[in-house]
């Protein structure tokens, strides 16, 4: 019983790989394309003087670009952790692992995890569970990645559109508080792709996490993953739930905003998109599917060139809007389009 449901975790890591590859190279479109920065034709700065350093609750970063919180948890997937991890620990970039309930579970499974610090030894590193799990329980994650930061993940939608997922949430702000209050390191709380709303945030704030990552829709799509997954299509017209990360980072413009630190993810599809987070507030920029496809194509060394020139041309971007660093980013105006402009002005966003 206990081998069949542990079959039945592997194979939903391997789908969740697979389909998020599969979708991934579907996408078009894109609503950071309303978003646009203004050109400035006489930067006063050199490409060598971009710094886009910095720091949130104690994590430092040389370039605020981190791999979101994928997977781990079966042999192919620790295969896939230990290639991203070599990419991260090659080019700086933080890194976070996925759900980590099977090693906590399962003890020889840790190491599907654990090869993420193994390999990125000196790197800011995210562990990841559900909100679901004890404090202590939360911190064995931690320990299992020694990692900087706990992510835990909130993904009603995905739990709901799942067959086997769970259907009680009524506990879990209470949960994230006891996690916050016990665990060592500082708490990220992220979506999966649905974005993270006004409301919600205040909640969080309130409870005292460190940081949210707003995870909006616009990539990797949880509820078509999990639809494909049933294989009865009863979820076929559930495509467009939550909101946009573009959405999510004007909304937080908003006057009534809470002020707290905020990362941004969720359909970032290269640089530009990454340097509007950062225009928008963002402390630093999650990728997730877009580095998957990648690798699924390419080797080691050529995704490492393949970041190499994402950095690079982050700070070209930022050359481009006259930004030597991130506070500069953050002044940089930003103009909206569209339904997002329509949005923005229903948040009461000037
Ligand atoms: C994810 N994501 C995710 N998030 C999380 O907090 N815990 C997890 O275990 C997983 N698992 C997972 C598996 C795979 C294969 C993918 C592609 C993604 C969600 C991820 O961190 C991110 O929030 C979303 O994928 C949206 O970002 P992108 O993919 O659009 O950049």
């Amino acid at each position: 019983m206990k081998m069949d449901a542990n079959i039945e975790r592997q194979r939903r890591k391997d789908e969740h790989v697979y389909f998020a590859v599969a979708q991934h190279q579907t996408k078009t479109t894109s609503q950071f394309d309303e978003l646009e920065l203004i050109n400035d034709a006489v930067p006063m700065l050199n490409l060598a003087d971009v710094d886009l350093s910095g720091e949130v609750a104690g994590l430092e970063f040389e370039i605020p670009l981190y791999i979101n919180a994928m997977t781990g948890g079966s042999p192919h997937t620790e295969k896939l952790n230990g290639q991203l991890a070599e990419v991260a620990a090659a080019t700086g970039l933080m890194m976070a692992v996925g759900s980590m309930h099977a090693a906590i579970r399962e003890p020889e499974l840790a190491s599907t995890y654990s090869i993420v610090r193994e390999k990125h030894p000196n790197g800011v590193l995210f562990a990841n569970i559900s909100a679901d799990l004890t404090p202590e329980q939360a911190q064995k994650a931690v320990d299992i990645l020694q990692a900087d930061a706990l992510q835990i993940h909130v993904n009603v939608a995905q739990e709901l559109v799942m067959k086997e997922g769970s259907r009680e949430f009524d506990h879990w702000l209470d949960n994230i508080a006891a996690i916050k209050e016990q665990v060592d390191v500082p708490i990220i709380v992220k979506e999966v792709g649905f974005g993270l709303a006004r409301k919600t945030i205040m909640r969080l704030r309130d409870i005292n996490v460190d940081i949210i990552d707003l995870a909006g829709k616009g990539g990797t799509d949880f509820a078509r993953i999990e639809n494909a997954r049933r294989r009865d299509g009863k979820w076929d017209y559930f495509n467009d739930w939550g909101q946009t990360t573009a959405q999510s980072l004007i909304a937080i413009q908003s006057p009534n905003y809470v002020n707290m630190p905020y990362f941004a993810s969720g359909g970032v599809r290269h640089p530009l998109d990454a340097i509007k987070c950062l225009a928008l507030g963002a402390e630093a920029v999650g990728i997730a599917g877009v580095i998957l496809a990648y690798l699924k194509e390419h080797d080691v060394e050529e995704t490492i060139e393949w970041v190499e020139t994402w950095k690079e041309q982050m700070k070209m971007i930022a050359v481009m809007v006259n930004a030597k660093n991130l506070s500069k980013l953050r002044k940089v105006p930003v103009i909206t389009y569209g339904r997002l402009k329509e949005w923005g002005e229903l948040r009461g966003v000037k």
